[in-house]
């Protein structure tokens, strides 16, 4: 499978010399879904800032499909890489939302024929035609999340990277968010790159995690990522609500080894069980029960 990023001992202190990252190294694969997690401060926005050039590390590599960046004008990157940021008002500043979509498409030097279509494209897959005209700063924060992408999206890159784009959304936009993210990877190949502490989102959001705290602490499947309590604690992580309450039926005498983390994996999980046990499961107590279940909840207690 071909790399799509590439970031090779990357290392990053802010002018006022904080340190930010630390030998960081990472590789997304062409088509990939891949979360970064950690705790705030962890390094996350500015990783992610370094994906397309906005920031460059005073030490170490990044590549986009094997081109390192460093070598490449960042006209070059831009057009590959698309990144949204975590606070829309930092991605529209324009007066109407076309102006918005269109500034990326016109820097691109396109004829304004193909700037309407990248722009109308951008707007119908957000759900956000009719919107042009609408100054960006009156949008509700919704809006402005989609529009954000929207503006990423008229670009057409062939990554996307997405810092925090679930936070402070309601439930039907959030959903309508990770639809969206899901789709573009999956009809358009779109690799998908997401900073995020919706651990909720993570299962079926993406195929692979990166916990970054300064430097990269560890990588692999949400499952794996999620079952490493020592891990969790120390990068201040929370886990799926799922995944806790299979944890508490398991002290009810649940058998399963494998937890599930989203409500899909539960469906799935019980279907086998009642399968297996001749359409039923059984749960009891027994004396080490609460306690067990008292155990649980201390281990999810961040100081
Ligand atoms: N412009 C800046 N100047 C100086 N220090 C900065 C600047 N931006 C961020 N930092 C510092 O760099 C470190 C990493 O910040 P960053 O925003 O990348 O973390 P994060 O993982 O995205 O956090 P969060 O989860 O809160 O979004 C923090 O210590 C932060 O205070
Ligand atoms: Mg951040």
């Amino acid at each position: 499978m071909r790399e799509a990023i590439t970031v090779r001992n990357l290392s990053y202190a802010y002018p006022d010399g904080t340190g930010a990252l630390e030998d960081v190294n990472m590789s997304v694969y062409e088509g990939e879904r891949v979360a970064i997690v950690g705790p705030n401060g962890a390094g996350k926005t500015t990783f992610l800032l370094h994906l397309n050039g906005i920031l460059r590390g005073s030490d170490g590599q990044v590549e986009v499909f094997g081109k390192s960046m460093a070598k490449v004008k960042r006209g070059e990157i831009i057009k590959e890489v698309g990144i949204v940021f975590q606070d829309p008002d930092d991605q529209l500043f324009m007066p109407t939302l076309f102006d918005d979509l269109a500034f990326g498409p016109i820097n691109l030097g396109l004829k304004e024929e193909e700037v309407r279509e990248r722009v109308k494209n951008a707007l119908l897959t957000l759900g956000l035609s009719g919107y042009e005209h609408r100054c960006p700063h009156h949008l509700s924060y919704g809006e402005k999340k989609k529009a954000s992408l929207a503006a990423v999206m008229s670009m057409e890159p062939r990554i996307l990277v997405l810092d925090e784009p679930t936070a402070n959304l309601d439930p039907r936009s959030r959903a309508e968010l990770i639809g969206i993210i899901k789709e573009l990877n999956e009809r358009e190949g779109i690799t998908i790159v997401i900073a995020t502490h919706d651990v909720n989102a993570i299962p079926e959001l993406v195929d692979r995690v990166y916990v970054l705290n300064k430097t990269v602490i560890t990588e692999g499947t949400p499952q794996k990522i999620f079952s490493d309590v020592e891990l969790l604690k120390e990068n201040n992580l929370e886990v799926p609500e799922v995944f806790k309450l299979f944890e508490v039926l398991r002290c009810f005498g649940y058998n399963c080894e494998e937890l599930p983390l989203s409500i899909e994996e539960a469906v799935e999980h019980l279907t086998r069980t009642v399968g297996i046990n001749d359409g039923h499961f059984h749960l009891h107590i027994h004396e080490h029960t609460h306690d067990e279940v008292r155990k649980l909840r201390s281990k999810y207690e961040h100081h």
